[in-house]
């Protein structure tokens, strides 16, 4: 059931070559798709034969086979885990009937919306790494790059797959649209805000997917929870894939912190401009990224208070992070949660309908879920008895979304006129001479087992390999 059909045009567990019409329509669409990514996709970087991990079933045993591959013939399929016949919807309005195979016809227009929106992010973050392969700190580096932007491309395959099959014609459009929107274009821009702002150098990088693709990870396990069940099934199998994007996000993170306290202890200096002129990122920069990827990623999860998160969870459309986890009654008619507002010049909690507040849950979730991590990096200036220690702002700075879009606040949680919030903005966001500073280390490191000079070693391999394996053969 679940092994990948490789001999077809476009692989796939779903018994595609049954239904030659959407057979027809995907075939279509897939030279449109190998279009985009010559000209959107990794820079430079085609012919390249790259060490990668390909799906060859949807089972733990199967989707981690490695070999060398060119981008360009990396095999995008369409996987779905397989479907549980007794699956019921287990929340909102509908809770203990049967999941739906096909869109009932009240939901269409905002499942439609709910796919096109997640599908929308997965080219999008490809455009905005496009440059990167042309400064990565080693070979191991730049096939992990390359591991995330062909995963990414194969998630917009799993969207657009549940178009073309859902949606009719409408659904064949709005996959052609995905390919026809850009990343920070004035005119045809994608949908989210944060994908269109630009990652353009390692450290934006890893704090991209340390962050951004952690939302991606709470998204689809929203998701996954769906009444829709081929929606639920698709995002199921994209959640393994997106847990090495996140892993290269935070070990990137940390790497980074590892050297620059090596080259602190060694200099036994604290002072950020010493620091930068032994050419590796000072702690300070390290913050202000951070801040400004947090904060930017926070707003995706949407208005804190939102008619259409409490429609979406009624309708059964899309639960919480571990619904079945979670032991209330799952429609939460009269249940409340905490949200933030702004009373008297302070920031005030204040209880609102859980129902309305699901975007805040989830929200509060994914940050839940961020600390622990900035916590283990916060391990790696303990362990070299450097006092500084990273820290998320407050979830009310630098926000453009709900609420608290309408408050300038500190890190630390103080509202703060826009005097104060000019006076101190660049100590608190990334300046275009952070920017600037960390750009000018950025040179591609192409020799095997060679690292640039302002990132360690990872610890290991990837597969086991060793650390001067030819993760990339340039060609
Ligand atoms: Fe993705
Ligand atoms: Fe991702």
């Amino acid at each position: 059931m679940s092994a990948i059909n490789y001999s077809e045009k476009i692989p796939n567990n779903v018994n595609l070559s049954e239904d030659r019409a959407l057979q027809r329509a995907l075939e279509h669409w897939q030279p449109n798709y190998l279009k985009w990514w010559s000209e959107m996709g990794p820079t430079g970087a085609q012919a390249h034969d790259v060490y990668l991990r390909t799906a060859v079933s949807v089972d733990p045993a199967g989707w981690a086979n490695f070999d060398y591959v060119k981008m360009p013939d990396y095999r995008w399929g369409i996987f779905l885990t397989p479907t549980d016949a007794q699956r019921k919807i287990h929340f909102g309005e509908q809770k203990g009937e049967t999941v739906w195979q096909d869109v009932p016809g009240e939901h269409r227009a905002n499942l439609r919306r709910i796919i096109v929106t997640q599908g929308d992010t997965e080219p999008a973050s490809i455009e905005q790494q496009r440059q990167l392969g042309l400064t990565a700190p080693s070979l191991y580096d730049l096939r992990n790059l390359f591991q995330i932007n062909v995963e990414e491309g194969r998630h917009l395959w799993a969207m657009v797959y549940l178009l073309h099959r859902h949606f009719g014609r409408d659904g064949r459009e709005e996959a052609d649209a995905l390919l026809e929107r850009r990343s920070g274009d004035t005119n045809n821009p994608r949908i989210l805000s944060a994908f269109n702002e630009q990652t353009p150098d390692w450290l934006a990088f890893f704090m991209f997917t340390y962050f951004t693709d952690r939302d991606g990870k709470f998204q689809l396990n929203a998701l996954a929870e769906s009444g829709f069940d081929p929606l639920a099934r698709t995002t199921k199998f994209m959640l393994t894939e997106e847990a090495h994007h996140m892993f290269v996000g935070e070990s990137g993170v940390a790497r980074i912190l590892a050297r620059t306290c090596e080259v602190m202890k060694q200099l036994g200096t604290d002072d950020p401009e010493t620091v930068r002129a032994a050419r590796v990122i000072d702690l300070p920069t390290i913050q202000r990224y951070l801040n400004f990827h947090y904060s930017v990623t926070i707003d995706l999860f949407g208005a804190d208070q939102s008619s259409n998160a409490a429609m979406f969870y009624s309708a059964g459309l899309k639960g919480r992070f571990e619904e079945g986890k979670r032991d209330d009654d799952h429609a939460l008619g009269g249940a409340t949660y905490p949200i933030l507002d702004v009373a008297d010049g302070r920031i005030v909690e204040r209880e609102a309908p859980m129902l309305n507040a699901l975007n805040e849950v989830l929200r509060d979730d994914f940050i839940r879920d961020s600390v622990a991590g900035v916590g283990r990096w916060n391990k790696v200036m303990e362990k070299a008895a450097i006092p500084f220690r990273l820290q998320v702002p407050h979830k009310a700075f630098n926000r453009r979304i709900g609420t608290l879009a309408n408050v300038r606040a500190s890190p630390d949680g103080s509202v703060v006129s826009e005097t104060e919030w000019a006076a101190n903005e660049r100590r608190w966001l990334a300046t275009a001479e952070d920017r600037a500073f960390v750009a000018s280390l950025m040179v591609g490191v192409t020799e095997p087992g060679k690292y640039a000079n302002w990132i360690a070693p990872p610890p290991l391999g990837i597969n086991r390999q060793p650390l001067d394996f030819a993760y990339v053969r340039l060609n």
